[in-house]
């Protein structure tokens, strides 16, 4: 459950996509933003655990949370579903680009086939998305897309070259989109998550050891969770940040 109380009232009734929302740092921004009064949409693969946490949501939200099962690395059905969440919930101002997997692979044995599919999880759907969404935006006026990206490609860690090379490149493609998108009133902007644990996190690649060892780099001496997120990307995706585009806001805990 998001701990943020801040209240945006710009987001009251307006319709917000997230990739990814299923879980983790994702599910905490849906969550934050059905609390503002939004009208909250998210696409993800995993469908048992999109399904409750909508309904869950649903009940004590304004409006109710739509979950849409949805593979984004096929481009067609990232058009069909930002098509119907726009049929359904009208123009969408605020697009998280969240979903990625930052599955562990070996130097010596990734195949050209790897690559691509792990290219195609954690960065081409970022553009195609934001792709989507543009036509949507322009016609209202405006709109926000924040990009997930990491620290994780700034720490030259050696066990995930491709998943870093994605992150790394959701900069680049924040700052391109910013410039492109920005005549029509659009800003796009990127968070880099640091160490956030999540259910999924522990259950795959964090042990209780590996957690200490990285919060005796934060600043902060304390453990991470979705809802570390949540108020740096209201705040993106708020008229608080309207002069604010092209940016990259590391929310690590200051790990030095
Ligand atoms: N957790 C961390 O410590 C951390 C650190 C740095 C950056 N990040 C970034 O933050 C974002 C969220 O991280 P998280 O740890 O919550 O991730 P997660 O793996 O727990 O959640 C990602 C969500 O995306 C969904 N997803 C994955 N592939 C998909 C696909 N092909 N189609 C549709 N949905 C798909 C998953 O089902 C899941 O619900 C990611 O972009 C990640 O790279 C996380």
């Amino acid at each position: 459950m998001t701990s943020v109380v801040a209240q945006f009232p710009e987001f009251r009734d307006r319709c917000v996509l997230v990739t990814g929302g299923g879980s983790g740092i994702g599910a905490a921004i849906v969550e934050g933003f059905a609390r503002q009064g939004a009208k909250v949409s998210f696409i993800d693969i995993a469908e048992a655990e999109s399904r409750e946490l909508a309904m869950r949501l649903s009940r004590d939200s304004e409006h109710p949370v739509h979950f849409f099962k949805a593979d984004l690395r096929n481009i067609g059905a990232i058009r069909q579903t930002v098509d119907a969440v726009v049929a359904q919930s009208g123009p969408i101002t605020v697009l998280v680009n969240n979903a990625a997997w930052d599955d562990r692979h070996e130097f010596d044995t990734v195949t050209e086939e790897y690559w691509d599919n792990n290219q195609a999880t954690n960065l081409r759907h970022v553009f195609f998305t934001a792709q989507a969404v543009a036509p949507s935006m322009r016609a209202a006026g405006g709109g926000a897309i924040i990009n997930m990206s990491s620290i994780a490609f700034l720490l030259n860690m050696p066990e995930f070259p491709a998943y870093s090379t994605a992150k790394a490149a959701v900069i680049g493609l924040t700052k391109s989109l910013a410039g492109k998108l920005g005549p029509d009133n659009i800003r796009v902007n990127c968070i880099l998550p640091g160490m956030i644990v999540t259910e999924r996190q522990m259950k795959l690649w964090l042990t209780e050891e590996g957690i200490a060892q990285t919060i005796k780099r934060q600043c902060l001496k304390k453990v991470l969770h979705g809802d570390a997120i949540v108020g740096p990307c209201l705040f993106l995706a708020s008229d608080c940040a309207a002069a604010v585009t092209a940016q990259s806001l590391i929310v690590d805990g200051g790990i030095f």
